[in-house]
């Protein structure tokens, strides 16, 4: 049988993407900028099996019921695509710390959807696969393309508009991102769910929205033109305003611990000591780190001397999700 392999490397958002415009098609209620990151990713392989059900192993484990059926939902989508029937055995191995908030379902399922299309034979452009991984997870569009990319979302998307794309910017190769764990194990609520609950209820869901067009559009405009301070100033701003939207519900949750907290004063700190670097947090308490290339190292011995800093790990861009045939 023939075994078709995928790996795709993760992604972390600068300007985030936190909210859906529409469950159907799981539309992004905000557009979003990002950066593939070269030391995190996720390789799977599909084989076809006789069998009635899919076979999901995750680190060779075989899945629980929930991811294993988010898996096979989205092959379904896939299969109904490309009018074809065959199951399969999937397996895939993470060498990201899994549901952690360090983006392990944008690898998984940009991984996943590249070696499906193969199986599949559909023939899809970069384009197309970033539309339909979105479908798996919002995140995982922009995991089809190096360095800095743009997924587009908002009020008026649709499934034709809801698909990613590579930004140039030179600055890419000179910058690092250095990833902070501050906790370890899966995190406690997803961000599905986080996200459906912020929408719903907070105070501060509308104001998250109305600013972030603006904020995407800088940032954009900072990358292409290699202004670091003023792309480092928006990350910082969208990352807190999407973790202020979880503080604004009538029952507030967050996912920041005092190591997050931490870490975030001493950005600030070798900041104000002449280190430009700035943070960023998804749902998870890990800060990823934006730095120039030349201070990685400093902002790495800084860093790693915080107390409950598990570890930390020093990324440069990545590349785009590839076939192993
Ligand atoms: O792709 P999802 O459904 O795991 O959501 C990702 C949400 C954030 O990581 C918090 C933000 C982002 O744009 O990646």
């Amino acid at each position: 049988m023939t075994i078709f392999t995928a790996t795709a490397h993760t992604n972390i958002a600068l300007i985030k993407y936190w909210g859906k415009s529409a469950d159907e098609g799981n539309l992004p209620a905000t557009g979003s900028l990002s950066l593939t990151l070269d030391r995190f990713f996720t390789t799977t392989s599909l084989e076809a099996i006789d069998a009635p059900l899919d076979q999901f192993y995750l680190n060779d484990t075989l899945a629980d019921l929930k991811h294993s059926l988010r898996v096979s939902q989205h092959l379904d989508f896939m299969r109904t695509l490309a009018s074809r029937k065959e199951r399969f055995l999937i397996r895939s191995r993470n060498h990201v710390p899994t549901s952690a908030g360090l983006a392990s379902s944008a690898s998984g399922f940009a991984a996943l959807t590249l070696a499906a299309s193969r199986a599949l034979k559909l023939e899809l452009g970069a384009k197309e696969l970033s539309r339909i991984a979105r479908r798996g997870s919002g995140s995982a569009a922009r995991s089809f393309f190096a360095g800095f990319t743009l997924m587009h979302g908002g009020p008026q998307i649709d499934d034709e508009g809801a698909f990613a794309e590579p930004i140039k910017a030179e600055i890419t190769s000179n910058l690092r991102m250095v990833v902070v764990q501050c906790a370890q194990g899966p995190k406690a609520i997803g961000s599905r769910e986080a996200m459906k609950l912020t929408e719903q209820s907070s105070v501060f869901y509308q104001a998250f929205l109305a600013n972030h067009s603006s904020l995407l559009n800088r940032a954009v405009a900072a990358a292409k033109k290699g202004d670091f301070e003023e792309l480092g100033s928006c990350m910082e701003q969208s990352t807190l305003q999407m973790h202020a939207t979880m503080l604004g519900c009538p029952e507030p949750f967050w996912y920041l611990n005092a190591t997050t907290l931490s870490v975030m004063d001493e950005v600030k700190a070798l900041r104000r000591g002449g280190v430009p670097c700035y943070f960023t947090m998804d749902a998870g308490p890990h800060v990823k780190v934006l730095c120039m290339a030349e201070d990685a190292n400093r902002v790495e011995q800084h860093l790693g001397c915080i107390d409950g800093v598990s570890k930390i790990t020093a990324c440069a861009s990545g590349p785009a999700a590839y076939a192993h045939d």
